[in-house]
């Protein structure tokens, strides 16, 4: 199928890495045309010059007043969570115990599971979220759940069974063993099945035995472009407990980096009180961390050190970490990043946030040769944003000096009103009503 869309479009192209200015990278085509053939992106230009490259009987979408970017990735999200947002008054380790695993606990009945989500997969397209990496439950139901339902709209989702066999209620606990099994049959049953991919997904240091993170490690060396997943330095208790259970590793990265758990496919999420050889080993392992601002200031865990990943050259992408996390949306995420930058005595440009929420999630999921930008041959993820969502925002926008102010407005105010279309696989996944 062949799918043609006229507007504006803005992405990032392959920046070197090193790069923080990302002006020089930036593709803004005023009038352009985007045409796609089974998903992938056949052509991509200005209009004048497309017209000719137009398929005879292919019908133009066009959005004359929108703006057009690449498919928003959210590198850290809990599917199980969606019905938690706001979860009062707790920090990590209480708010685990009291909210999150009574509410994991449903996952078992795989009706539930199902129903979830749809509802979550309706919601990534409503923000305009077209790749996420995804933790389900320790039930082999969520996974499938989750899986079924992004297929119906052939997104490209990465999501993995977690492994928990301690430090939590029986009903939410697997074994080294059952981790084991189960997650290879999930990986045969997902793994590159259309567009799946699948994290080996322990949950975090302390709710894993030894024996249960040897277990995933070896998962990890028998499948080499599985992913893994989890979470790192999030809160400062969090991490004395770590070092408590683990008193033989150096700190809490090298208790995953001892199991095999670091490598180019390893997203961390959080990473805020990371020391400094924890920094050089997720730049040696060429690891990636997960950015959730909105979790990391609602659970009060700390302010990331964003300049950081650019000083120390780590991968980084936008998480949402729902339900810690209180936004589905990028924007709102990129909102609080700001201000978590601001906090510090940082920067976050507009054009450095949408790197973040497109190509440079696509780098730190090791998906840029897929996703992230309109150059020819990547699948055709993307976003019709309207700038005009509300009458404040309207307001703004008259007086934006240029599109690095028009964007960076509609990243201070905007959130799901803003999404006006999604686009998954070449397709019109979303419309607004
Ligand atoms: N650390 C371990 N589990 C979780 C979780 O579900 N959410 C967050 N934010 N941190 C975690
Ligand atoms: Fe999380």
């Amino acid at each position: 199928a062949t799918t043609a869309v006229r507007g504006r479009f803005l992405d990032i192209q392959n920046t070197v890495a090193q790069a923080r200015e990302i002006h020089d990278q930036v593709r803004y085509v005023e009038d352009g045309l985007l045409i796609s053939q089974n998903g992938k992106i056949q052509w991509f230009g200005s209009w004048q010059e497309g017209q000719q490259h137009l398929p005879v009987g292919v019908e133009v979408q066009h959005y004359p007043e929108q703006l057009i970017v690449p498919g928003f990735i959210d590198t850290h999200i809990h599917f199980p969570q969606t019905e938690m947002v706001g979860a009062y008054g707790e920090q990590l380790l209480e708010w685990l115990n009291t909210y999150t695993f009574p509410t994991e606990l449903q996952f078992s009945d795989k009706a539930y599971a199902d129903q979830i989500a749809q509802f979550f997969v309706q919601e990534l397209l409503k923000n305009g979220t077209t790749t996420a990496l995804v933790f389900c439950t320790v039930h082999t139901e969520s996974v499938d759940a989750l899986f079924e339902a992004a297929g119906q709209h052939q997104m490209r989702l990465i999501a993995g069974k977690v492994m928990m066999d301690r430090h939590a209620p029986e009903g939410l606990c697997d074994t080294p063993d059952s981790a084991y099994a189960d997650s290879k049959a999930l990986i045969e049953k997902w793994h590159g099945k259309g567009r799946n991919l699948y994290a080996i997904t322990p949950r975090f240091a302390p709710t894993s035995t030894p024996e249960q993170l040897a277990k995933a490690g070896q998962l990890k060396a028998e499948y080499p472009d599985v992913y893994v997943h989890t979470h790192l330095s999030e809160n400062k208790n969090e991490i004395a407990w770590v070092k408590d259970l683990f008193p033989e590793q150096q700190g809490y990265l090298d208790v995953y980096h001892h199991f095999g758990l670091t490598g180019s496919h390893s997203v961390f999420a959080h990473c805020v009180h990371l020391e400094d050889a924890e920094w050089d080993c997720m730049h040696q392992t060429d690891s990636a961390i997960a950015f959730c601002p909105t979790s990391n200031l609602f659970l009060g865990s700390g302010l990331f050190p964003l300049n950081k990943t650019w000083e120390k050259q780590v991968k980084v992408g936008l998480g949402t970490d729902i339900g810690a996390g209180t936004s589905f949306n990028q924007l709102q995420t990129l909102n609080e990043a700001y201000k978590v930058q601001q906090l510090q005595g940082d920067k976050l440009s507009a054009f450095e946030s949408l790197y973040h929420a497109t190509l440079g999630g696509a780098k730190a999921l090791s998906l840029d040769d897929k996703l992230g930008n309109f150059n020819l041959g990547k699948e055709a993820d993307f976003v019709v944003l309207d700038l005009k969502a509300t009458a404040l925002q309207a307001l703004r926008q008259q007086r934006a000096k240029g599109i690095e102010d028009a964007l960076f407005a509609l990243m201070t105010m905007g959130d799901d009103r803003n999404i006006h279309a999604t686009y998954i696989f070449g397709q019109k996944a979303y419309v607004q009503n």
